[in-house]
């Protein structure tokens, strides 16, 4: 099945979990956003991004949106825990504006990513003293020393059975009538 995979990066946390995609979807073809082929001649489709404010960076959301009707996968790389809330919001926003266009959302995979440094001088710098994101908690220290361990090689390995989960569910999808034939 022609499978497309298509990433946002800024720092690299999200391009390294596609590209293990990527090993385990052979013959897919995996494009940085923006730069993607049209997504339209693809029945399958992996969309990465990393995680902005709570959301899907803006460029992947613009992406996500425009789908119509494709069978879907999605990841993202965030600073935040896993298996917090916070992640939890993020997979429900993005599974819904999925289905918003007529996608099939297959499933959802997540991990952490470490945060670039800059960002956390520049918002000690700029952000008010009392500022959650000015202040270095112990708790929030053992969250950014746990992010920079991310993404792991534990990681990139569930990323490629998330894949492997991924394709066989989409290769064993009832054809949707109306919609275009699945390749
Ligand atoms: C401007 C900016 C905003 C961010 N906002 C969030 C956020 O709201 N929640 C979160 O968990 N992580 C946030 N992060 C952390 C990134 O999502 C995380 O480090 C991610 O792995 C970066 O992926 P990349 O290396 O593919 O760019 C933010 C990072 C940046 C640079």
């Amino acid at each position: 099945m022609k499978t497309l995979i298509v990433y946002s990066s800024l720092t690299g946390n999200t391009r390294k979990v596609a590209q293990a995609i990527s090993e385990a979807i052979g013959g897919s073809e995996m494009a940085p956003v923006g730069q993607s082929p049209d997504p339209a001649e693809y029945p399958l489709v992996l969309a990465g991004f990393w995680v902005d404010k709570g959301q899907a960076d803006a460029k992947s959301k613009d992406f996500l949106s425009r789908l119509r009707d494709k069978m879907v996968g999605f990841f993202f790389t965030l600073g935040a825990y896993p298996d917090s809330p916070h992640a939890d919001d993020v997979e429900r926003v993005t599974a819904e504006l999925l289905r918003a266009g007529g996608n099939d959302v297959l499933g959802s995979f997540r991990c952490q990513g470490k945060v670039d440094p800059e960002l956390l001088e520049r918002m000690k710098r700029m952000l008010p003293p009392d500022h959650p994101h000015a202040q270095m908690t112990e708790e929030r220290k053992a969250r950014l020393d746990e992010a920079a361990r991310h993404p792991s090689d534990e990681d990139l390995m569930r990323a490629r059975a998330f894949a492997d989960d991924i394709y066989r569910k989409a290769l064993s999808a009832p054809a949707r009538p109306g919609k275009a034939a699945r390749q």
